[in-house]
């Protein structure tokens, strides 16, 4: 297929599935054994199996797609820069957990075509050593959530008091995360509970899974967030910015909840600065709308 042809689902899917095994391959290989660790701040690490999962998944998509753009956290921008597909791969999110075999991480891939995700899939790490197990999360525009093919719908809680929900924060210890420490206070007192597992992409496909009701964070980028937003919508939960607006793969904050809740939490939200919500980062080119 050429570019800026539509490529029929049914093949965008195949290359997605053959490429999120590949990821899948990488990382169980490596879990549980000594593993080299780089800093790319003084708490963001990262190992060589991030981007030894990412090489993989390049592989395949390269194979199908040569002129596919693609954006990998560790291997930045690729490909034909005037395609209408782009690639967004976090090629091992959560990666703190991975380096001390704590469950909640993942491997995450999204295509977006003119900066929409039309296709995507996370497969998320559970259990911990001794029983490392998968779990592949997979939708597509308009064609629903499955998780290991079981179609998925978000949960039905309509309280907040009687909501469990999760949250993430991010390597900088900034306004975003100081804020965040308030909203998880305020959150953690009105519900069930708030928890911080440590991988974005796995906490918003618990949305998606109805394992819990909401999910917000600052400061995240396309990568963390490109394939789960598309599988919670799919399995019919609300994704929008932290201020309620419209969201954009390339914005930096995000609140996704099973949509009967997402008034009240927004109801709670103080409206962020527009510094919270985009913030550092430029990624406009990539966004064709
Ligand atoms: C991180 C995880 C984490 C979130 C951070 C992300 P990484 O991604 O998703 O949950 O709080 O903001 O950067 O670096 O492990 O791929
Ligand atoms: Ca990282
Ligand atoms: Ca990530
Ligand atoms: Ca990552």
């Amino acid at each position: 297929a050429t570019n800026r042809e539509d490529v029929p689902m049914k093949d965008l899917l195949q290359c997605l599935e053959e490429a999120s095994a590949k990821g899948r391959e990488v990382v169980m290989a490596a879990v549980d054994k000594p593993r080299s660790v780089d800093y790319k701040g003084a708490t963001d690490l990262v190992t060589d199996t991030d981007g030894r999962s990412e090489l993989a998944i390049l592989e395949v998509v390269r194979k199908y797609f040569p002129d596919h753009l693609i954006l990998g956290e560790e291997g930045g921008v690729s490909g034909d820069e005037s395609s209408d597909y782009l690639w967004c791969i976090d090629p091992l999110d959560g990666t703190t957990n991975f380096a001390h075999s704590y469950p909640s991480f993942a491997v995450s891939i999204a295509i977006l075509l003119r900066g929409k995700p039309i296709a995507a899939s996370v497969v998320e790490f559970v259990g911990g050593p001794f029983c490392w197990d998968t779990r592949t999360y997979i939708a597509s525009a308009g064609g629903g959530a499955f998780c290991n093919g079981n179609q998925i719908h978000v949960s039905n809680k309509d309280e907040v008091e009687r909501a469990l929900f999760v949250t993430g924060f991010g390597y900088e210890h900034d306004e975003a995360w100081a804020t965040n420490i308030d909203l998880f206070k305020e959150f953690t007192d009105v519900s069930r509970g708030v928890r911080r597992l440590g991988a974005a992409a796995v906490d918003m496909c618990h949305v998606a899974l109805g394992i819990v009701e909401g999910f917000w964070e600052y400061r995240l980028k396309p990568w963390d967030m490109a394939a789960a937003v598309l599988i919670v919508e799919e399995a019919g939960g609300k994704v929008t910015r932290m201020d309620g607006g419209d969201f954009c793969v390339f914005d930096r904050s995000v609140l996704v909840s099973n949509g009967i809740l997402h008034e009240k939490l927004l109801d709670r939200i103080s409206p962020p600065t527009e510094k919270l919500i985009n913030d550092g980062f430029d990624f406009s080119q990539w966004y064709k709308p």
